[in-house]
C-alpha cells in the first residue's frame, strides 16, 4: 500500500520506518529544508536508537521516499498515489496552555487536494478533543468521502522505533465503526490490541495517558518529600508499591521531576480543556505544582550539604530530559543547572547526547566536557540529573579521586547508594534520608 506520512519528527519518522518495514511504500513529507537535505542523504535528522539503520535500509531500497512540501511535482505524486495519510506534525503549547494547531492546519492545506473518496486521513499528532471532528467538517466540504481517523501515538523518546513496532495498544477513533477497517488491517501485523472508539474518546485517551503518567510521577515525588522529612526511603517504598499488580512497577521513580516535550505540555493542555469545559482538574493542577517545585528542592539539598554555592565547583552529569533521549526540551536538569548558576556555582557538565555542545538553551555559565571524568575534575559536588545507562557503569574510585570534595546528588534515584557510600561519597537523593 502507498502511505503518506507528514512530518519528520520523532512520531513521523518512527511511523514511517515501521510502515516501510512492514513492506509499504512510504512518502515522507517534510517542510524544513535542512531536514529534507539530511533525509535525502539517507540520514534521519534526529538521534533515536535503531532509527538510522532502519531509515537508511528502506531509503536505499526505495520504500521510503522523501518529499519536500515546496516540491509541487513530488507532492502531487505522493498525494495521488497514497491511500492513507498520517499527520505527524508538532503541536507545541500555546501561550494560554492551549495547543498550537498551526502545523496541523498547514498539513491539512497540503493534503486536502489529495483527499476524497477512498482516502483515509489519520491524525497521529496529539490534538485537543474535538479536533478530528473539526477536521472531518472541513473534509466533508472540501474533500467529501474522506475517512478521518484519530490514531494517537504512545511512543517514548529513546525507544520510539521499538514502541512503534511493538505498541501496547492501537487506538482508532472513528465516526462509524466500519471506517476503522483499513487501519485495523494495516496494523494487524503488529499484533497489538486494537480499540475502536469515537474521535473524542481517542483524543482524550492520549491526554489521559500522559496526564496519568505525569500525576503518577508527581504522586511519588510528593511521597518522596514526606519520606525525606520522616526518615523513610522512597525507592524502597516504590518497590513495595510496584509488586501490587493494581499499581505495577513503572513510573514510580522519584527525583527531579518529569520533563520533555510531551508530559508537561499535555498535562497543561488537558487542564486548559477542563477550563474550557468549566471542569476544574484539581489533581492535575496539583501534579503540575508538585513538579514545578522539584528543581528548587534539588538545589536546596546541595545548599544544605555545601553551605553557600557561591564560587563552588559543581559538576552535572545528564542534561537531557531523561536518559536515552537526545532531547533537551523542558529538561528539569537544565532548570537545576540554571538555579545553580543563579546561586553563583561554577558548572561543568557532561551528557552523552550533547558532546559537541553549543546548544543555545544551555545556561551560559555551563562548561561542557567530553567525558564524565573530565567534567568532575576539581568538582566539589556531582549532580547526576538524567538517568543515562552509561552512569551505571562508571569507575567511581576514578571519579572520587578527580573530585576535591565527595558529595553526590542522585537526582534520579538510580545509582548504587551503598557502593558510593562505601568508597566515601556523601550521597544525597530526593526521598532518601541521610545515613
Ligand atoms: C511520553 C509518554 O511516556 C509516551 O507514552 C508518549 O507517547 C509521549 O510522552 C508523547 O506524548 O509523545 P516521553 O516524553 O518520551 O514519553 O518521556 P517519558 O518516558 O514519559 O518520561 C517523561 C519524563 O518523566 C522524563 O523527564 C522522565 O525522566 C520522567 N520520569 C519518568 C520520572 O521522573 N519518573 C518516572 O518514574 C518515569
Amino acid at each position: 500500500m502507498e502511505i503518506c506520512v507528514v512530518g519528520a519528527g520523532w512520531v513521523g519518522l518512527a511511523t514511517a520506518v515501521v510502515l516501510a518495514d512492514l513492506g509499504h511504500a512510504v512518502w515522507l513529507v517534510e517542510k524544513e529544508t535542512g531536514k529534507v537535505e539530511l533525509l535525502r542523504q539517507g540520514r534521519p535528522p534526529l538521534a533515536e536508537p535503531g532509527l538510522a539503520e532502519l531509515f537508511s535500509r528502506h531509503f536505499t531500497a526505495g520504500r521510503l521516499r522523501i518529499v519536500a512540501t515546496s516540491n509541487s511535482e513530488a507532492m502531487g505524486a505522493a498525494l495521488a498515489g497514497s491511500t492513507i495519510f498520517f499527520i505527524c506534525v508538532g503541536t507545541p503549547p500555546a501561550a494560554d496552555g492551549a495547543c498550537d494547531l498551526r502545523q496541523v492546519r498547514e498539513a491539512m492545506d497540503f493534503l486536502l487536494p489529495g483527499l476524497g473518496p477512498g482516502k483515509i486521513l489519520a491524525i497521529r499528532s496529539t490534538v485537543p478533543v474535538g479536533t478530528a471532528a473539526k477536521v472531518a467538517q472541513q473534509t466533508a466540504v472540501v474533500a467529501p468521502g474522506t475517512v478521518v481517523i484519530s490514531n494517537p501515538e504512545f511512543l517514548r523518546e529513546g525507544t520510539a522505533v521499538h514502541d512503534a513496532r511493538h505498541p501496547d495498544r492501537i487506538i482508532l477513533g472513528v465516526n462509524k465503526a466500519r471506517e476503522a477497517q483499513p487501519l485495523e488491517e494495516l496494523y494487524r501485523p503488529l499484533q497489538a490490541p486494537i480499540l475502536t472508539c469515537s474521535w473524542n474518546t481517542a483524543e482524550m485517551t492520549k491526554y489521559a495517558a500522559n496526564a496519568f503518567l505525569a500525576a503518577r510521577i508527581s504522586f511519588m515525588n510528593e511521597i518522596a518529600g514526606l519520606c525525606q522529612a520522616v526518615g523513610a526511603d522512597v525507592t524502597q517504598v516504590a518497590r513495595g508499591l510496584g509488586f501490587d499488580p493494581r499499581i505495577g512497577p513503572h513510573f514510580l521513580q522519584a527525583g527531579i521531576g518529569f520533563g520533555g516535550p510531551c508530559l508537561g505540555k499535555d498535562l497543561n493542555c488537558l487542564r486548559w480543556q477542563g477550563e474550557q469545559a468549566g471542569i476544574a482538574l484539581t489533581l492535575l493542577q496539583a501534579a503540575a505544582e508538585v513538579n514545578a517545585r522539584l528543581p528548587r528542592k534539588a538545589v536546596d539539598m546541595l545548599l544544605g550539604a555545601l553551605g553557600s554555592l557561591e564560587g563552588r565547583r559543581i559538576s552535572i552529569w545528564g542534561l537531557t530530559f531523561k536518559g536515552g533521549a537526545y532531547d533537551l526540551r523542558e529538561s528539569p536538569a537544565l532548570q537545576v543547572a540554571a538555579l545553580l548558576e543563579q546561586e553563583g556555582a561554577s558548572l561543568s557538565a557532561y551528557d552523552p547526547a550533547c558532546l559537541a555542545g553549543g546548544n543555545a538553551s544551555f545556561p551560559s555559565g555551563l562548561r561542557l566536557c567530553q567525558s564524565p571524568y573530565a567534567a568532575v575534575t576539581g568538582a566539589e559536588a556531582l549532580a547526576v540529573l538524567a538517568d543515562w545507562e552509561e552512569f551505571r557503569h562508571i569507575n567511581w574510585p576514578l571519579v572520587r579521586d578527580a573530585m576535591v570534595n565527595w558529595v553526590i546528588f542522585d537526582g534520579r534515584n538510580f545509582l548504587d547508594r551503598q557502593l558510593l557510600e562505601d568508597i566515601g561519597f556523601t550521597y544525597l537523593a530526593p526521598g532518601r534520608p541521610e545515613r
